[in-house]
């Protein structure tokens, strides 16, 4: 039944004609099965199956809620452990193998309800299982809220690397409660954050200043209209960069702002929690405007200063303390040459030209790499 005070989706109108609505509001988790039924997913009965996913820290906070509110359907619940080792072939295999021995169709819906590590595995089975079965994604971490949940990209690890595996699959929709950030750890919050910067940076001045003045809400109040407004915002962003681009072979790499650093760190730390990817970004958004800098490609004088003022406004530079007297800078470039953003030799970045004003910036010389990775190191990770 269509439900009046139901908030209006943002949609990402395909050019396959496929549609995906996103919600960004509060208290959804108990209306699921309206707001699904209201925004595109289709039609719920008793008959047609659930595919429900989450992982043990959602099942804590919110195992009961949800399941009560689909207590009438027919679902399938499948529950893994917290954490990136879910994003895995047994993690993957074992949930294809409860979802078929579970008699799905290709109706069954997909609700993936958890952050990013959920919504990767989750997006990836349902694009491969019976070839395709519809999808929603219920983020329930920041970084999800404004990132992983937007944009199709579904993906387990491989032995060999992160996300070497996976497909490019549109949900349904994508229902963003604010309420469920309020559990989230402080750490995760500020790792959601990182993403929330990089949107300013690569081409909003004013969205900048609006997290100048209003990022302390957000990342202290969870649950709040500052939060709503990120989360819609960043999706609208990141919505008008996916639906230009969806695949990545243009204008979409803007959105790996800061991630050639921080993958190169994140792999130095082993991708454990001593450092979070969202921490490693925010970081990485330093450390690319410091390289701008160095090569005189930033127009703006002003431009790290004014990038670390506002962190430190947050006390967020660092972002995590980290100890980086193991690391070399030998390694870190190493690993920048892996990344799958660089074509042969050539280093691929992206560069500041100012805060908002971010493009890609082809063969970028490796020494000036060097200086900024000498630097970082030498200041012990601090960002001094
Ligand atoms: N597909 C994409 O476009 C895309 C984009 C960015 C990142 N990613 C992937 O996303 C993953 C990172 O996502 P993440 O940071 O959300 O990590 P995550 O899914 O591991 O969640 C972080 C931690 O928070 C817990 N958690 C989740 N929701 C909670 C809640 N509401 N309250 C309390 N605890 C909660 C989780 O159990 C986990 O321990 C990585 O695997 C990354 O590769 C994918
Ligand atoms: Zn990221």
């Amino acid at each position: 039944m269509p439900d009046s005070s139901a908030p209006q989706p943002i949609w990402l109108d395909f050019k396959d004609k496929h549609r995906c609505g996103i919600l960004v509001g509060s208290g959804f988790l108990d209306r699921l099965p309206v707001l699904i039924e209201t925004h595109g997913a289709g039609v719920l009965t008793p008959e047609r199956k659930v595919l429900l996913l989450y992982d043990s820290a959602v099942e804590t906070h919110y195992g009961a809620r949800i399941d009560t509110a689909l207590r009438a359907y027919n679902v399938i619940k499948h529950v893994v452990p917290a954490g990136e080792g879910s994003k895995s072939f047994s993690a993957l295999e074992a949930l294809c193998t409860r979802a078929l021995s579970a008699g799905i169709d290709r109706k069954t819906l997909v609700i993936a309800v958890g952050g990013g590590v959920i919504g990767d595995l989750g997006g990836f089975a349902a694009s491969i299982l019976l070839r395709g079965l519809p999808l929603v994604h219920v983020p329930t971490t920041l970084l999800a809220h404004v990132d992983s949940a937007i944009g199709g990209k579904t993906a387990i690890n491989a032995a060999s690397g992160k996300n070497l595996i996976g497909t490019f699959y549109q949900p349904h929709l994508v229902i963003a409660d604010s309420a469920t950030l309020a559990s989230l750890p402080r750490r995760q919050m500020i790792a959601g954050y990182g993403e929330v910067l990089k949107y300013a940076c690569i081409n909003d001045p004013p969205f900048f200043q609006w997290l100048q003045h209003n990022g302390k809400s957000l990342l202290n109040e969870p649950n709040s209209d500052a939060t709503r407004y990120a989360v819609a915002h960043c999706a609208r962003k990141k919505a008008d960069i996916v639906l230009q681009d969806e695949t990545e072979h243009g204008v979409r790499a803007l959105l790996n702002l800061g991630h050639s650093f921080a993958h190169a760190l994140e792999s130095a730390y082993g991708y454990s929690d001593t450092l979070l990817h969202g921490e490693a970004v925010i970081i990485g958004i330093v450390l690319a405007a410091r390289l701008s800098r160095q090569l005189g490609i930033a127009q703006d004088p002003q431009l790290e200063k004014t990038l670390t003022d506002h962190l430190a406004s947050l006390d967020l530079l660092p972002p995590v303390a980290i100890d980086t007297s193991a690391l070399r800078v030998d390694d870190l470039m190493a690993t920048m040459a892996r990344d799958k953003k660089n074509v042969g030799a050539h280093f691929n970045v992206i560069a500041l030209r100012a805060i908002g004003d971010a493009f890609i910036y082809k063969n970028c010389p490796p020494e000036a790499l060097r200086a900024v990775w000498t630097r970082f190191l030498a200041s012990n990770g601090s960002l001094s």
